[in-house]
């Protein structure tokens, strides 16, 4: 019983430092600090911004109520349609929603991070 005990205590801190290290990697990936900025400099003229909470086009889906109905909020299907755009993504999507391909990886990772915190769990 002693040493079973001892090693649950060390092994404890390890499970949580474990934890810790890999959770926000898995935070779909990208910076959301980093997001925010590429989402107010290119997509917040026709979604809108956290500052009003409605999208400014009417039918641009509405992140700030966690709308995802082309994407169902799945990441691999949000990086499609911010890079090939809604007429590329396919499946009757808008062509209003402009491809993004012309930014860097980098950054559609990281607006794409920004956008699914919206997502609702
Ligand atoms: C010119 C207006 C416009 C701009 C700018 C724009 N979008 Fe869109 N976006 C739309 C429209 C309209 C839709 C709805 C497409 C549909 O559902 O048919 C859309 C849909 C989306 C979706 C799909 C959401 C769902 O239903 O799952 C994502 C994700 C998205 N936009 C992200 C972005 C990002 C990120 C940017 C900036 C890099 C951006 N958009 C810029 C108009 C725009």
């Amino acid at each position: 019983m002693r040493h079973i005990l001892a090693a649950s205590s060390v092994l404890t801190p390890l499970a949580i430092a474990f934890a810790l290290t890999v959770q926000p990697a898995q935070a779909a990936g990208g910076n959301v600090a980093n997001g925010k900025k590429v989402f107010q400099a290119n997509c917040a003229t026709c979604h809108g911004s956290e500052a009003t909470k409605k999208p400014v086009l009417s039918n641009a889906a509405n992140f700030w109520k966690g709308e995802f109905k082309r994407t169902k909020g799945v990441e691999a299907n949000v990086a499609k349609i911010v890079e090939k755009g809604g007429a590329g993504y396919g499946g009757g999507a808008s062509a209003q929603m402009p491809a993004w391909g012309f930014l860097s990886a980098g950054d559609r990772k990281d607006v794409v991070a920004y956008v699914l915190q919206f997502k609702k769990k």
